[in-house]
């Protein structure tokens, strides 16, 4: 890339007065992506001996809209955290935000067999979570259980449209992570959501951002989900957290619980062709090969 093609690059992005527009998120994320790009080319050929000195007002000019665009997103997510806080920005009036915002990738996402890929739909929602720091896991994993993969928020999105939630369900995220599901769930929907996560670490940046939610109806509780009491649950998802016999002790004491009145339940990924097989649920989605494709069913109505 020639020096002039850098310059081009960086004008037509000052030029670009809609990217100082707030509601142009997808827009500004593009560019914010150039700018990176922009800089790291500067950088490199400022390594060069005697780089040319036009370069150095161009890395400026470069950093400098970088960080006004990036300041906007700040003072965005800083204002909606408040609004969400404040119990102003919740249910469709949330969705409707959070389409309007970021909403291109609900489109274009079709189902897939490779792990799906995440949209600016994931930038977004990520910055209700005000802890920046991803927190490092401190338990060694057992090997039937899964490592931290965040479910794409289009596949949250689907699930909440799928599930008719109401005041009278207790959802439950089984292998919560850092909480992304039970936080958008009870956003949108009001239910109460509660997460099972192993890893104190995780759980403990899930508590934090949802209180800084103020969202008193989302719970997280650090245990195996083979030792913790979810019997209140009525509906349950499972980025499939863990394989093989875990996965079926786990997939036993919601039988157990189906006993005593019907249960729902959602996954995502390689754990739903697993569930499938279990006599005692029914699927009420469509099965077909895609693994990353929602999985939905209901249990079956015993005698
Ligand atoms: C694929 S991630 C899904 C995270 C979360 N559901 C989400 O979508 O954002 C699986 C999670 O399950 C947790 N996990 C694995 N084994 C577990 C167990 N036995 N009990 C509770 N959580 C477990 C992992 O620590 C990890 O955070």
């Amino acid at each position: 890339m020639m020096i002039s093609d850098l310059q081009t690059d960086i004008e037509a992005l000052q030029g670009n007065t809609a990217l100082w527009n707030e509601t142009n998120f997808e827009k500004r994320i593009e560019a914010l992506d150039d700018l990176e790009f922009i800089i790291d080319r500067i950088e490199a050929l400022l390594q060069l001996d005697s780089p040319p000195v036009e370069l150095f007002p161009l890395k400026q000019c470069a950093q400098t809209i970088k960080s006004q665009l990036e300041a906007i997103n700040v003072a965005l997510f800083a204002r909606l955290r408040a609004a969400i806080r404040s119990g102003r920005c919740q249910g469709v009036a949330l969705l409707d935000l959070i389409k309007t915002y970021a909403g291109s990738g609900l489109i274009s996402s079709q189902p897939t067999n490779s792990v799906v890929g995440y949209s600016n739909l994931d930038v977004f929602t990520n910055s209700f979570f005000f802890l920046e720091i991803l927190p490092t896991a401190t338990l060694k994993r057992e090997p039937e259980m899964v490592f931290y993969q965040k479910t794409p928020t289009q596949i949250i999105l689907e699930l909440v449209a799928k599930a008719n939630l109401t005041n009278q369900d207790v959802f439950y995220d089984l292998g919560s992570g850092l909480g992304h599901v039970c936080v958008l769930v009870n956003l949108l929907t009001g239910t109460t959501a509660k997460g099972i996560e192993i890893e104190p670490a995780y759980c403990s940046y899930a508590t934090i951002c949802a209180s800084d939610l103020n969202l008193s109806n989302v719970v997280f509780i650090c245990e195996d989900a083979r030792i913790a009491n979810y019997s209140d649950g009525t509906v349950f998802f499972l980025y499939t957290p863990f394989v093989g016999q875990i996965l079926q002790e786990v997939l036993n004491k919601l039988q157990v619980i189906s006993w005593d009145r019907p249960i729902r339940l959602f996954s995502y990924g390689p754990c739903t062709a697993y569930i499938a097989q279990q006599s005692w649920l029914t699927s009420t989605g469509q099965v077909n090969d895609y693994l990353y494709e929602l999985g939905e069913f209901r249990s079956r109505p015993t005698n």
